[in-house]
């Protein structure tokens, strides 16, 4: 697909519904008791990876264009799928549904397209085997196909080398099944809807600092969701309403959830010009209006607590800094090498390409910024962040900029380039 240098952004766009808390409305409501109504659902691929996983337990879930229904089976309710569980390209899937497999009364086999079965799994096989599950990877080589035999599971306390929602939700979600309660510490705090929403549904779930915990639930109840605005989609139009001049443009209904809202502190601490107009809790979700407008960036520098609140937002930042004055340094981001792509790679050969100034380190990425960028050719990896990040790069690079399988967008956004191109003045 071809981009070209643009105009002015101006307008409003209300972005596609949140991908983690899409993902977790189906799954929590799966396992509860009674109906629960989704509005605002991400039509994802990933999203309807998961959709497709609980209908094969027997989950009926209807998709309708106002609302998914998920017509909730019940904690123990979930039937033996009759084929494999396909979680497509979205980590999320595979690595939640393991913690609800893990306590069921059958075996599956889960797997997914070939980015997934090269993305680590041992650091869900590891603490879901200390709960007493029986997990094993299909290969012999820690990632998927897992096979999961269900298995009576007891509470375990435990400390996790990284900062993953997907690894705490998954611990979380066995310790529905366990015999006692399970916790988990994580080294900086990670998204939390997973505990946020749990408990609406019902269950025991607390938070103090880095540490959420658990107490086996007897029953979840079904639930009425309104997914907010994702904020991972809202940083594209973000970055390019801050970097086109003359932009300005009003992005509605944004989830600016503190574990997630890192971009926005970035984009502060560059100078950006973002006002955050209508605030209101959804359900313990923070949600806002941002006005965004044509800024001039300055450097930053990002590390610590901050990264996994913005970890899905590095590669579109990483564009930001490239206009920025100064130096950017991104720096304890190790996680970015087994994302849908090796994010730390990919970004900085794409970026090369376009003519920025940019290195790769071992746990992050130096940016000098200021110098223009040109058109290139931009391989995607087919990672949906990397092919949008780049058409907001091409946004202010003169020439033509060419993304391959650029259509991989549709895993988070599948109206992405229209709605980019709406904006365009
Ligand atoms: C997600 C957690 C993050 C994030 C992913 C979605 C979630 O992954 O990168 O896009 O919904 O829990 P990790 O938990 O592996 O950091």
């Amino acid at each position: 697909m071809k981009f070209y240098q643009s105009g002015p952004l101006k307008g409003e766009i209300a972005v596609p519904g949140d991908k983690s808390i899409s993902h977790r409305s189906v799954m929590f409501g799966s396992i509860a008791r009674g109906t629960t109504e989704i509005t605002g659902f991400l039509q994802g691929a990933d999203c309807l990876s998961t959709i497709s996983c609980f209908r094969k337990m027997g989950v009926e879930i209807e998709n309708t264009p106002d609302a998914v229904l998920v017509h909730g089976r019940g904690l123990h309710g979930l039937t033996a799928p009759e084929s494999v569980l396909d979680c497509g390209n979205s980590g999320t899937t595979t690595r939640l549904i393991s913690g609800i497999l893990a306590g069921q009364t059958f075996s599956c086999t889960l797997t997914g397209d070939a980015s997934i079965q090269k993305r680590p799994m041992k650091r869900i096989m590891e603490p879901l085997g200390m709960m007493g599950a029986q997990i094993r990877s299909v290969n012999d080589n820690s990632c998927a196909p897992l096979a999961i035999t269900g298995s009576p599971l007891h509470g375990i306390h435990y400390h996790s080398k990284v900062a993953s929602a997907q690894v705490k939700s998954s611990i979380l979600l066995a310790g529905l099944y366990a015999d006692g309660k399970t916790q988990v510490t994580e080294p900086a705090l990670s998204r939390n809807h997973t505990e946020i929403m749990l408990r609406f549904f019902g269950a025991d779930v607390t938070s103090e600092g880095c540490t959420a915990s658990i107490l086996p639930a007897e029953e979840l109840y079904g639930q009425k969701i309104t997914v907010p605005g994702d904020i991972s989609s809202a940083s594209y139009f973000i970055a390019a309403a801050l970097l086109v001049p003359g932009s300005e443009l009003l992005i509605k209904n944004v989830g600016i959830n503190p574990t997630r809202d890192g971009i926005l502190r970035v984009c502060k601490a560059m100078g950006a010009d973002i006002a955050l107009q209508s605030a209101v809790y959804d359900r313990g979700e923070p949600v806002a209006d941002l006005l965004v407008r044509h800024s001039s960036l300055k450097a930053t520098e990002i590390s610590g607590e901050l990264i996994p609140t913005l970890i899905d937002e590095i590669p579109v930042i990483a564009v930001m800094a490239c206009a920025a004055s100064g130096t950017t340094v991104i720096r304890d981001a190790a996680e970015l090498k087994v994302k849908e792509s090796n994010r730390i790679r990919t970004v900085v050969d794409n970026l090369k390409a376009m003519g920025a100034h940019i290195e790769e380190t071992d746990d992050g990425m130096v940016i000098e910024g200021g110098y223009p960028l040109h058109g290139g050719l931009i391989e995607s990896h087919l990672d949906h962040r990397i092919a949008m990040s780049f058409a907001i790069a091409s946004l202010i690079a003169e020439g033509e900029t060419t993304i391959q399988n650029a259509d991989c967008v549709n895993i988070s956004y599948p109206s992405f380039y229209e709605d980019l191109e709406r904006l365009k003045h």
